[in-house]
């Protein structure tokens, strides 16, 4: 059995939607500070857009600022007779400045792979660097989830797994048009099977795993109680419609500093600890706390997040006198 690698740490907390087909939103996403910004082709743009809307993106893509983010486009799933024009139109217009497709509704490994050939035959024919953008797997109806083991092993371009709630709800059945809000009458949470699956798939993949939109855009004790929700699980991030959520998202999905110093704090006297100077012990008391190899490897989650956060250190480590 092979270890799984370590997750691609691009920061994702705070992903945010735009509508490929609105120039006056395209550009003003140039100006916001989410980790990644999408350009959608999907469910945001009416189907007597969708051609427009490619070449509003492929232009944004080229001629806009988008330094310090990763860049997206969403295009049409393959139920749609879209997908391959959406596909071929964005990589070969902007395939340099574009770091991820993202597919949504995504229903089985084989919609994965399918995408994956054709990226590879249009990185190919336009002297792009085979294999480097990279796909995200919307996760948006049952038969996905199902799948979703599957689909997360499909293919090395793929970075993570989305949930889409809105599609998800429509797809079982739940009974609240409140998108990410609890159905009334149920005394659970009705989203912790779901997110669960969807993470753990994530994790043993060494895929990111990202909560979809809240669309109670001017309700932002709503959006923080379903991001905690997911945050608290260990989600990375989290779609973003507005700018109002984008700060809540960056503050939402990272650790705290006192977390992310802790967390630096066990990874050096964890290293110190197994060093001959340490005296090459394997369980050792970190103030009032004893630690081992199992409390490296959560602090190095907690710290890998602190560090694609852009958080710096505030305390440092001293070795403790023998
Ligand atoms: C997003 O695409 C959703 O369906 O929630
Ligand atoms: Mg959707």
């Amino acid at each position: 059995m092979t270890a799984v690698p370590p997750p691609v740490l691009r920061p994702r907390r705070s992903c945010l939607a735009v509508p490929g087909s609105n120039p006056r939103f395209l550009e003003k996403a140039q100006g916001l500070p989410a980790d990644l910004v999408f350009l959608d082709l999907e469910d945001a743009v009416a189907p007597s857009a969708k051609e427009e809307a490619r070449r509003l993106v492929v232009a944004a893509l080229n001629e806009g600022d988008w330094s310090g983010r990763t860049r997206a486009v969403r295009v049409n799933d393959w139920t749609t007779h879209w997908t391959y024009r959406d596909v071929i139109a964005v990589v070969e217009g902007a395939g340099a400045r574009l770091d991820c497709l993202v597919l949504p509704k995504v229903q089985s490994a084989e919609q994965i792979v399918a995408l994956d050939l054709l990226l590879t035959q249009i990185e190919r024919a336009v002297g792009l660097e085979a294999g480097r953008i990279g796909i995200e797997a919307q996760v948006e109806n049952a038969r996905g989830l199902l799948e979703v083991e599957a689909i997360a092993a499909a293919s090395p371009r793929l970075e993570t797994l989305v949930f889409g709630p809105a599609d998800f709800m429509a797809s079982i059945a739940m009974r609240t048009l409140v998108v990410g809000e609890q159905p009334p009458g149920y005394p659970a949470d009705a989203y912790h099977h779901i997110l669960m699956r969807i993470l753990l798939a994530a994790r043993a993949h060494g895929l990111q795993a990202i909560d979809g939109p809240y669309l109670q855009i001017r309700n932002p004790d709503g959006f923080r109680e379903v991001a905690g929700r997911s945050a608290a699980l260990g989600f990375d991030g989290k779609w973003v419609l507005h700018p109002d959520q984008i700060e809540a998202a960056n503050e939402i999905f990272a650790p705290s500093q006192a977390d992310y110093d802790h967390a630096e704090l066990i990874l050096d006297a964890y290293a110190h600890a197994l060093s001959a100077a340490g005296g090459a012990r394997g369980a050792v008391m970190l103030g009032e706390e004893m630690i081992d190899e199992a409390s490296r490897k959560m602090a190095l989650v907690v710290a890998g997040q602190g560090r694609a956060a852009g958080l710096t250190r505030t305390s440092a480590f001293t070795p403790p006198a023998r």
